[in-house]
């Protein structure tokens, strides 16, 4: 068939190239002119394992071709999947005016019965708007369905190729089974459901994943005073099949570009009902406060953070991506200068470059040095922050950052390392509710 992506964000890249790969004739649609010649030239712009093969690939065969031009993708296209970011508006609600905006666009090059697909994540009752706005432009008849995405960033060409799961909203049995079809190749369970409740769906996994993380930090906070250690813990209830070992390491408490705005949409939604005091208000409450209480109980054991030479290792939200939405560094670096420490940091992929937009002012003042080599680092630092667990972060042999001369603390935010290894290249520990 012939599928049009609008939106050639990280998402919408992604799902163009795995369903070109199908053997589909994909056209991935931007307004974005500069990101449409990188990606006719097969370069992604930004960092996901595999992604950039894929591309490739796909082009080479004529699979998938890119262009800003709604008419060349939509006009002879059987499926539209509307694949553009929904941002958060200031209290906390969902801004649905790039969907919106697509809507109007693809409308009069709309063929018969195409299906348009809403892939971004939206609050339930949205496709009566989107079809609303595609009504006010055609009278063309076209059918509209729901498409969440679970897939994870660092990995989300795997996800795409190996879902959990594929679940589809839909309003007619046409829809179900293009939409079934399209997905065949993958043999993963499909759910077939009313488009209300995949959208919810979307919202209630990454909320409950989120709960999950804060339940865990909360649980390990508690081990921490007590003589308590959360790897044991979780080693101990993890065994429990309704409960199981996965998906909870505890740390910084979760980032990125969906944990956080998802949660504090669905408080937002709640809210608008009346309900100001849910369950998801405080998940983002808890959330948010997690650092500074972190960076609090830090503070006390270097003895302040003033004139400290800190070491930062790993930048991005999490590894194998470059993205730092929501990333533990943007949090604690701004707030270590704040108190006049001195930052020092290493990312195996976000270097000076990337890091400008969001560090800028510290990188031009000089509080904040990204350094490319890990071989630059200083053996010098007060202390060191393991941020992000990096492969190549967890490996490494940290003995290499040691000053013979001082005390040096060693803070492993995402406890990847082995408290006693740690201790005997001569650092002070600290993990997440660990006991060491
Ligand atoms: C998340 C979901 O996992 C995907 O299913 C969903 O499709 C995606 O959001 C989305 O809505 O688009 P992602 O944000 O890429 O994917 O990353 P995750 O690997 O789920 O991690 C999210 C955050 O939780 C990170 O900050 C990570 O460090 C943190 N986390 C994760 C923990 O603190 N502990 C864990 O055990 C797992």
């Amino acid at each position: 068939m012939t599928i049009a992506v609008i939106g050639t964000g990280f998402v919408g890249v992604v799902t163009a190239a795995v369903y070109a790969s199908f053997g589909h004739k994909v056209f991935g649609l931007d307004i974005d002119q500069k990101k449409i010649n990188k990606l006719k030239k097969s370069q992604v712009p930004f960092h996901e394992p595999q992604l950039e093969d894929l591309l490739k690939e796909t082009q080479k065969k004529n699979h998938l071709s890119f262009t800003t031009s709604y008419q060349e993708a939509i006009q002879s296209a059987d499926l539209i999947i509307v694949a553009v970011g929904t941002p958060s508006t200031i209290d906390g609600g969902v801004d649905l005016k790039y969907v919106f905006a697509c809507a109007e666009s693809l409308a009069p090059y709309l063929k018969s019965e195409a299906v348009v697909v809403v892939k971004s994540t939206v609050p339930p009752g949205t496709l009566d708007l989107v079809r609303d706005k595609i009504k006010s432009r055609t009278k063309t008849k076209f059918n509209l369905a729901s498409l969440p995405e679970f897939l994870r960033e660092g990995s989300a060409v795997n996800d795409t190729l190996h879902p959990d799961r594929i679940v589809i909203g839909a309003e007619n049995q046409t829809t179900f089974e293009l939409l079934g079809e399209l997905h065949a190749p993958l043999k993963a369970p499909i759910v077939r459901v009313r488009p209300e409740s995949a959208q919810m769906a979307k919202y209630a996994a990454n909320a409950y994943l989120a709960m999950r993380i804060t339940f865990i930090n909360q649980v390990a906070d508690i081990c921490e005073k007590s003589g308590a250690d959360i790897e044991e813990v979780i080693s101990a209830i993890g065994y429990d099949k309704r409960i199981g070992a996965h998906y909870w390491y505890p740390g910084p408490g979760y980032g990125g570009s969906c944990f956080p705005k998802d949660v504090k949409e669905l408080a937002h939604f709640f809210k608008q009902m009346g309900k100001t005091d849910n369950l998801f208000v405080k998940i983002n409450q808890l959330n948010s406060y997690r650092i500074n209480l972190l960076l609090t109980d830090y503070g006390r054991k270097v003895g302040g953070f003033k004139d400290k030479q800190i070491l930062v290792l790993g930048l991005s939200f999490k590894p194998n991506t470059d993205d730092l939405r929501e990333a533990p560094s943007t949090k604690f670096i701004p707030q270590l200068i704040k108190l006049r420490a001195q930052i020092i940091a290493f990312d195996p992929v976000v270097k000076q470059k990337t890091a400008q937009a969001v560090f800028g002012q510290y990188l031009e003042s000089g509080s904040l040095i990204i350094e490319d080599e890990l071989d630059d680092l200083t053996n010098s630092a007060d202390a060191i922050f393991l941020l992000t667990e990096w492969s190549e972060l967890i490996s490494l042999d940290y003995s290499r950052f040691r000053n013979g001369t001082k005390p040096q603390w060693l803070f492993d935010i995402r406890n990847r390392l082995n408290p006693v290894q740690v201790r005997k290249w001569g650092f002070k520990y600290q993990g997440i509710g660990r006991q060491g």
